[in-house]
């Protein structure tokens, strides 16, 4: 709120990625605000990577307080920020950022929580003594991999089309627990219990070859993107009977409540927003 908008004008937060135009958060953290009774606007700016940190600082002292980064800034973002929690600087992203009353800038990452939640607490799937197959070694898999690695989970294991970039990903989080890196002709069995899918693969439409026997009957399937009916992802994992098969909404809900909650102390409730987000998905 700057001295110009006088008491009681709302506190204005955003979204900061290029593209946005057809991003949930201002529906999402609309319904939050109103649940919580805070009084919040939160608008979307489209920004180009060229003019990124020009823009956000430039919001951040004209009024904004907080915002949200998605693609292509997170990595960006943490360079743009005084102080990194300590689960941003693991990722070397960040996707919420908090303008403290001390004018500086908190940047903090809630995707990771933001999957935990939703396959733990939302969908019921354990994650304790699980071998997971990350697929993908981008920002979507440095922004879960700490998260994912904290629920005790037995074995992680990243693939990507490029494994240099996964035994990179690999390395930097091996302190956390059993994480490995191949590429995707690589991955050996038995079938694993979860696979998550942070490949942007399913834009293109494309699906990466995974060897015969990586999933079975047991085998969770969770894309990170969302959007309506299948992605190429989904429309594989059913092809392989897959136990489950889900997409990433649970997970965009529980990462924006988790920044809600960093901006306004209070964490909403994310199951009426998951309903009401039903329809759509
Ligand atoms: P993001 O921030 O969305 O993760 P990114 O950092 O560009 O974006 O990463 C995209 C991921 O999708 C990478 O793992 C990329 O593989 P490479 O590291 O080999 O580039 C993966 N990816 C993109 N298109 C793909 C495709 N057609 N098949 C397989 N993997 C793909």
């Amino acid at each position: 709120m700057t001295d110009a908008d006088g008491p009681g004008a709302a506190d204005q937060y955003g979204l900061a990625g290029h593209p946005v135009a057809h991003s949930w958060s201002p529906f999402i953290h609309g319904m939050f605000a109103k649940a919580t009774g805070e009084n919040i606007v939160y608008r979307l700016y489209d920004l180009l990577p060229e003019e990124f940190r020009r823009e956000a600082l430039r919001l951040l002292t004209s009024g904004v307080v907080g915002l949200n980064v998605t693609v292509p800034h997170k990595q960006a973002a943490a360079e743009l920020v005084n102080e990194l929690t300590p689960r941003a600087a693991r990722a070397q992203a960040v996707n919420t950022i908090a303008l403290r009353d001390d004018a500086t800038l908190l940047g903090d990452n809630t995707d990771g929580v933001g999957l935990v939640t939703d396959l733990e607490r939302n969908l019921g799937i354990a994650l304790a003594d699980r071998r997971i197959l990350l697929l993908g070694a981008g920002g979507a898999v440095r922004g879960v991999l700490g998260p994912l690695l904290e629920r005790s989970v037995r074995e992680v294991v990243i693939a990507n089309r490029t494994p240099a970039r996964a035994r990179t990903l690999a390395a930097e989080f091996r302190d956390l627990g059993s994480v490995t890196a191949c590429g995707f002709a690589d991955i050996v069995g038995p079938p694993f219990d979860l696979i998550v899918n942070g490949t942007s693969a399913s834009l293109a439409g494309e699906m990466p070859e995974l060897p015969p026997g990586t999933v079975d009957r047991h085998t969770a399937c969770y894309d990170m993107a969302y959007g309506r009916g299948e992605t190429t992802f989904t429309r594989w994992a059913r092809a392989q009977h897959a136990s489950r098969v889900e997409k990433g909404w649970g997970m965009l809900v529980e990462q924006a409540a988790a920044a809600f909650a960093l901006w306004r102390g209070k964490h909403p409730q994310t199951r009426p927003v998951l309903d009401a987000l039903a329809p759509f998905r």
